[in-house]
């Protein structure tokens, strides 16, 4: 059967404005994730201590961060390295998330590292986390598929995931990035992940929703057990260092299917349709999502 209750972890500040093309300026930013947090999603994403030039979107990072004051410091930041780690000590923070790659061509493209080299990058990133009792997820991106690559073997997603797991992540989220997965892929992907000891409740499901499959693949991952799902408010997003990566799986898609299933979430539906709609004002264009679009009134 289904899950009764299921966590959504909202990356509408992180992964949906790195990709935007304007700068959205950080009051806006402070707005958006303080919005979406009385909206009652129990995890916002809120930004990414990457390198500035690598994504300008996100450059902002400490001030937003200073901005959100005590209450960000539970908010999940992502960080690649050391570097990025200790500019989310200085703030305080809590929760960390480190962002790997299954293939070896993305590794080089998003970190500018092989693949071997990213955990060499991730390794102390972790451990100095932990011992500052942070608590740290991990991502594995190209789970279903790769832009220069093609194909991704399951046990090539597997090795990725459980090396990450290994450096002492609390979740793992299984990322496609690109958004070519389809809901047999997913169930697939689930069972081997099971068969190597990762059960569901130590994976979460990051789609986008580039094909139009993401709602589909997470009815999949839902009958496979997973509880944990990414989400972006008026499905924004993307990957600047992917190519065909577009907008996540909307926040307000998920939570239309799952209260068509009963299943609690505690998400404010009609909350984060109204933050999406202003958002979409902001950024001049209107949101993705075919929930916003329905019942938004922008
Ligand atoms: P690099 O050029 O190899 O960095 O980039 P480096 O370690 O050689 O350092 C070079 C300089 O950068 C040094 O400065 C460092 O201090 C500085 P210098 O000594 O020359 O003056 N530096 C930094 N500055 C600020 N913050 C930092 C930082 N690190 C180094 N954290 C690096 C390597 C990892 C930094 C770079 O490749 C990078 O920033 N990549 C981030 C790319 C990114 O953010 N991509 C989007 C997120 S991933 C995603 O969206 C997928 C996901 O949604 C899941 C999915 O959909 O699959 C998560
Ligand atoms: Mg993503």
């Amino acid at each position: 059967g289904l899950p009764s209750a299921v966590t959504i972890y909202e990356v509408g500040p992180r992964d949906g404005l790195q990709n935007e093309k304007a700068i959205v300026p950080v009051a806006v930013k402070a707005e958006f994730v303080r919005r979406l947090v009385a909206a009652g999603l129990p995890v916002v994403e809120a930004t990414s201590f990457v390198h500035p030039r690598w994504v300008p979107q996100l450059a902002d990072a400490a001030e937003l961060m200073t901005e959100l004051g005590d209450a960000g410091r539970h908010l999940p930041v992502l960080v690649p390295n050391e570097r990025g780690l200790d500019r989310a000590l200085e703030l305080g923070l809590e929760h960390v998330a480190i962002f790997g790659s299954a293939t070896e061509t993305f590794a080089t493209k998003n970190l500018n590292r092989t693949f071997d080299e990213q955990f060499a990058m991730f390794e102390p990133t972790v451990a100095r986390a932990r011992e500052a009792g942070m608590d740290v997820r991990a991502y594995v991106s190209m789970c279903f598929g790769d832009p220069w690559e093609g194909a991704v073997p399951l046990e090539q997603v597997v090795t990725a995931g459980t090396r990450l797991l290994d450096l002492g992540a609390s979740q793992l989220s299984i990322g496609d990035t690109i958004g070519v997965a389809t809901a047999g892929h997913v169930t697939a992907l689930v069972a081997a992940f099971a068969e190597a000891g990762v059960g569901t409740d130590r994976l979460a499901m990051h789609f986008h929703d580039t094909y139009g499959q993401a709602l589909a693949n997470t009815f999949s991952a839902l009958q496979a057990g997973i509880t944990t799902f990414d989400a972006s408010a008026g499905g924004l997003g993307g990957c600047p260092y992917a190519k065909s990566a577009t907008g996540n799986l909307a926040t307000e898609d998920l939570v239309w299917m799952l209260d068509g299933l009963g299943i609690e979430h505690g998400v404010d539906l009609d909350a984060v349709v109204a933050t999406s709609t202003w958002m979409a004002g902001e950024l001049g264009r209107p949101s993705p999502s075919a929930v916003v679009r329905a019942l938004g009134s922008a």
